[in-house]
């Protein structure tokens, strides 16, 4: 039997025993559930990220994530199998490593993956023969071959010889009550036939279904396609409320008929823009790449400019309708953001639509405050750092009725829209929630923008 075989026969009898220890490196929204689905499934599983304090919380048992049972995080760090470190050590007693890291935008909006080749050096330092690694963070196709297997090979070990390299590519919904971790089905690639049949195995145990893909690029392109597409559809709709507003028809009793159709047709719904860390990333990622390679996705690049406006388009529309309505000019007028998360009930803002209406219509002379229930304290973030400390409007009859004009910019399920509605002077609704929850305001119009 030859090393390489007895390697990978190891670390297969190993996985199939669910006795393999795993590690996820970095513990946000996509690590740290991952992480605790596989200890859930059994595997021994260590968690590893560079924020200490977020390490310390997940130890304590903290819920960390608001749509988390209370107690799962406690559950599983009670049970021993199951823990956090900040600490790169704890890679050499581990047998599969899944990286779950950021994948940004530079400020160029160019792919920055600072992030992976940190951690695939950090991996590198400590790998030895016999592991499996598995980039998990969106990166676009070619990146894992191209940028992270030589950073992996460093310290002389093989791919599919040595150690195992594998691409599946994280399909996470935060908040969705439908499907999580398990009930998704994992798209697993890799470039040799013994890392396709140790991911295929792996994740086999954890998840309800596998989709096995022949390479680590194909994988890749999978998460980007998906994202692209959702990208291409939200910008299209959005595209349609103007068009149909001007044609006098709501777009949304269109999109809820035309979604009866039961082949050819999957609603999307418009807003007040695209948000959050993957979908508005992964068409510049896949963009970028086809520039790359000589290629090109004009389609994709218009519908990433269309979302990119969406907010711009929001924050004016505001200022015709306070003007309009109330005689009042967007410098004088005050607005209430309601909801400033990318998307409902997450406690994330990142590449927030609500945040960059708030900017704007700040920039036009609106005064502008928020009201969110998941944060009573606007948090730090990468984009938005000027915004970080702001407080959360209590939302009482009094405190609504101050503003000129509210604007339903994220539709969190915990929230009394009836009481807007009873108190607003306006309500300009880019979620259709008033509508969905039938709190249409007395005496208050509620506008859908
Ligand atoms: N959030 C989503 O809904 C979602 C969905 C699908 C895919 N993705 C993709 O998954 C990847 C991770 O996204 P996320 O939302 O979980 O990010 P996140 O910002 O929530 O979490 C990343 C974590 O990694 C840690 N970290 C950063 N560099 C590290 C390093 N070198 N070593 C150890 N820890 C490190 C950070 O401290 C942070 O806790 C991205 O590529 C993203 O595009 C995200």
């Amino acid at each position: 039997m030859t090393n390489a075989f007895s390697l990978f026969s190891s670390l297969k009898d190993q996985i199939a025993s669910r006795q393999a220890r795993v590690a996820t490196v970095g513990l946000g929204y996509v690590g740290l559930p991952l992480a605790l689905t596989i200890s859930e499934t059994g595997f021994p599983t260590t968690g590893l990220d560079l924020n200490d304090r977020r390490v310390a919380a997940i130890n304590a048992g903290e819920q960390v994530i608001s749509y988390f049972a209370p107690d799962r995080v406690a559950t599983a760090v009670a049970s021993g199998k199951f823990r956090a470190t900040s600490d790169f050590s704890a890679l050499s007693e581990t047998d599969v490593i899944l990286i779950c890291v950021p994948t940004p935008l530079s400020p160029a909006r160019e792919p920055d993956l600072s992030y992976v080749v940190r951690a695939a050096e950090g991996i590198s330092s400590w790998l030895r023969p016999g592991q499996l690694v598995v980039l998990e963070s969106t990166v676009w196709p070619g990146a894992t071959a191209g940028v992270i297997k030589p950073i992996l090979e460093r310290g002389g070990l093989r791919t599919g010889d040595d150690f195992f390299l594998a691409f599946s590519p994280e399909r996470e919904d935060p908040g969705n009550e439908k499907f999580d971790t398990r009930s998704i089905p994992k798209v697993v690639g890799a470039d040799d036939q013994k890392s396709r049949e140790l991911i295929d195995l792996f994740y086999s145990q954890i998840v309800s279904k596998t989709v096995p893909v022949s390479s680590l690029a194909t994988a890749e392109a999978v998460k980007l396609v998906e994202n692209s597409f959702r990208t291409v559809n939200i910008a299209l709709v959005n595209e349609m409320k103007v068009a149909m507003e001007a044609m006098g028809v709501d777009v949304w009793e269109v999109v809820q008929a035309a979604a009866t159709k039961p082949f050819g047709y999957m609603p999307f719904y418009p807003g007040p823009g695209i948000g959050g860390d993957c979908i508005p990333v992964s068409p510049a990622y896949l963009s970028w790449r086809a520039r790359d390679v000589g290629s090109s996705l004009p389609i994709v690049d218009l519908a990433r400019t269309n979302n990119e406006n969406a907010p711009d388009m929001i924050a004016g529309r505001v200022a015709v309708e306070v003007s309009r309505r109330h005689g009042v000019a967007v410098s004088d007028a005050q607005i209430l953001i309601l909801g400033i998360a990318y998307k409902k009930d997450v406690e994330d803002t990142r590449v927030s639509p609500a945040l960059a209406i708030l900017k704007r219509l700040e920039s036009m002379g609106a005064k502008v405050d928020y009201h969110d229930p998941y944060f009573p304290v606007m948090p730090l973030t990468r984009d938005d750092p000027e915004l970080a400390g702001r407080k959360s409007v209590a939302l009482t009859e009094d405190a609504v009725s101050r503003y000129d004009a509210v604007v339903v910019t994220t539709d969190h399920s915990h929230v009394d829209y009836g009481l807007v509605g009873r108190s607003a002077k306006l309500v300009l609704d880019t979620r259709n929630v008033f509508a969905k929850v039938g709190a249409i305001g007395n005496g208050a119009p509620v506008v859908k923008i």
